[in-house]
């Protein structure tokens, strides 16, 4: 295996991109190379992350203002960093994150007025200056990843503190419109042409394998 592009990699993208499933896969591969792998997502992870993500994705929490939303994202992931991240990082261990800041610069900017001056002020703090190394944009169309997310709905079974939170209704955010998505879409695509050093966009809407072929070239181009 030739160098890798750094330590701390994040998996980003639309509902029903194919994350978790890529993010596992280069765990693997990796593994098998003998990287000590951290696999971890955002927002949750840790016992106080987890309930963050609670209050954030319930459908019921309609009121919730976008700066408190913007924040709570924040304050999931500064918990996930001083307690599993930065340990892991510190001893050496490769991360993966399941959605990091790049998210919140998607989902949240714009909203009530959010600059990304203001997201990236706020990231510095909650991140303490670690920004990731490297961020796979998993890029496809929206249409065809809200048609994956019906689908991972109708089947979904979920687990919360070892109580069944299965739910065939979509979450929060999911509930948003097709225009609030493609503005997200629009958002992670700015990120990349932004800064192509720390960002890769990854053609998602094609064979699980070819798409892990392209990460895994991503990952192990060095620097
Ligand atoms: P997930 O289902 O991919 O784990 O993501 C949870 C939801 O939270 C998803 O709809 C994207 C949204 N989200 C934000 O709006 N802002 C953020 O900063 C993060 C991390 C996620």
């Amino acid at each position: 295996m030739t160098e890798l592009r750094g330590k701390f990699i994040v998996f980003d993208g639309g509902e029903g991109c194919g994350k978790s499933t890529q993010a596992k896969m280069l765990e693997t591969r990796l593994q098998q190379h003998g990287v000590d792998v951290l696999n971890i997502r955002d927002p949750g992870t840790t016992r106080i992350g987890e309930m963050i993500r609670a209050i954030l994705l319930n459908p019921d929490h309609l009121e919730m203002a976008m700066r408190c939303e913007m924040l709570l994202y924040m304050a999931a992931r500064a918990q996930m960093m001083k307690e599993t991240i930065q340990p892991a990082l510190d001893a050496g261990r490769l991360v993966i994150s399941d959605r990091f800041v790049s998210s919140t610069l998607s989902y949240q900017l714009g909203g009530d007025g959010l600059t990304s001056g203001d997201i990236r002020a706020v990231a510095e703090v909650t991140i303490a200056g670690r920004w990731p190394d490297l961020t796979l944009i998993l890029d496809m169309p929206v249409a065809v990843s809200r048609s994956r997310v019906q689908a991972k709905y109708e089947h979904r079974n979920d687990t919360l503190f070892g109580k069944d939170v299965s739910r065939v209704v979509k979450d929060r955010i999911e509930q948003r419109s097709v225009e609030y998505h493609e503005q997200v879409r629009d958002n992670y695509l700015k990120q990349v042409q932004a800064d192509p050093s720390r960002y890769q966009l990854i053609a998602a809407d094609r064979q699980v394998q070819e798409v892990h072929e392209d990460i895994w070239a991503a990952v192990t181009s060095g620097k």
